[in-house]
């Protein structure tokens, strides 16, 4: 049974109209979410930083019904793909959301990020679209939710537009799933992690862009795969010990253990990809050569600068603020070379989503 409730709806929604705007960011997960069960929820429980730098800002203007139910454009032009999407995933919230069928939306959304930087916008995208949804959906019904269900439910639907779209409802660390790891860990939503040492909050995320090109495999079939992946019953265990590690080391502070097992879960990650049927690989040359750097910097110096991967060929290089300049430093004699046009997106741990007024 679904956590969260339809609210009761109004006699009318003839005299409704108004406008939102909310500003979300992307994530950055450190235990990964791949592989789910059905609806969207995830096979383990997985934790990102939130990140702050790479957002989207999306506004949500309705008014009564017309014949036009969604008009979607993106960054001023109507995207088709990206409307399709669109219209499929409110209609699917139809059930939590009735009022939905019973007003028109104009939605308009831009990234801070280029479009074509290989960044993943789904998690930003689909929180900040969830935000609006659920702002709007305590206006006009006068919902005296207080903040933390308020969250809690543009988490839950949040998810059902993009998994990892859950955790990017919360500042600085969030989690998505059950583990016996986590205090308040939930499937339905993401909710905020605590109690680990401030360093973290200083984190940068560094992302080295060694591809925009589109993925070969998107990260829905990517998620499919694992249901016959051979080895996804061991990869479930393995991110379960991740996440008993990864949180004591996080409220111990002990950077080096944390980096580990960060680098472990993005080298694992595509692993389960190469050893899916059939098989594909989503890093790059590039992609190695980045690695091969890091590692070789960690060596020379012991400093903790660690790397880890999402769903594609960009390195996301992670550290605390307390060695930036020896990292820029590095970046700039040993990686911007490297990077697609020298390109290198500069972000860190953030403070989560803002409504724009
Ligand atoms: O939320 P999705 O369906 O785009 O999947 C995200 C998968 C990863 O980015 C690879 C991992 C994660 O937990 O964010």
């Amino acid at each position: 049974m679904s956590l969260i409730h339809p609210i009761n709806l109004l006699d009318s929604y003839d005299q409704i109209e108004g406008k939102v705007s909310w500003q979300s960011p992307s994530n950055i997960a450190l235990i990964k979410y791949w592989g789910k069960r059905p609806v969207q929820l995830p096979a383990n429980a997985s934790i990102s930083f939130t990140l702050s730098e790479a957002h989207t800002i999306t506004s949500v203007a309705y008014q009564p019904r017309k014949s036009e139910w969604v008009h979607f454009s993106f960054e001023g032009s109507t995207e088709e793909s990206f409307a399709d999407r669109i219209v499929k995933y409110l209609t699917s919230l139809s059930e939590i959301m009735p009022w939905l069928q019973l007003l028109s939306f104009k939605i308009e959304s831009s990234n801070s990020f280029p479009h074509s930087s290989g960044i993943a916008s789904s998690a930003s995208s689909m929180s900040a679209l969830s935000l609006c949804l659920c702002d709007i959906e305590k206006m006009i019904h006068k919902v005296p939710h207080d903040n933390e269900n308020f969250l809690k439910k543009a988490s839950y639907i949040a998810r059902l537009g993009s998994g990892s779209a859950a955790r990017s409802i919360y500042p600085r660390l969030a989690s998505w799933g059950v583990s016996s790891f986590l205090t308040n860990g939930a499937d339905e939503f993401a909710t905020e992690v605590k109690g680990v040492k401030d360093v973290f909050d200083t984190f940068h995320d560094d992302i080295i862009i060694v591809s925009d090109a589109k993925k070969s495999v998107s990260s829905s079939a990517g998620h499919a795969l694992m249901d016959n992946n051979i080895f996804s019953k061991s990869r479930y265990q393995q991110a379960n010990l991740h996440m008993s590690i990864l949180l004591k080391a996080m409220a111990e502070g002990d950077l080096m253990t944390f980096g580990k097992v960060v680098e472990d879960e993005a080298l694992s990650l595509h692993a389960l990809m190469m050893c899916s049927d059939p098989s594909y690989i989503l890093m790059k040359p590039g992609t190695l050569e980045v690695i091969e750097n890091i590692r070789a910097f960690r060596k020379e110096t012991n400093l903790p600068l660690f790397f880890t991967l999402d769903a594609g060929p960009n390195v996301h290089m992670i550290y605390p603020d307390s060695i930036k300049r020896q990292v820029n430093d590095f970046t700039n004699s040993r990686l911007v070379s490297i990077a697609h046009d020298g390109r290198i997106i500069k972000d860190h741990v953030g403070l989560g989503p803002v409504k724009i007024l």
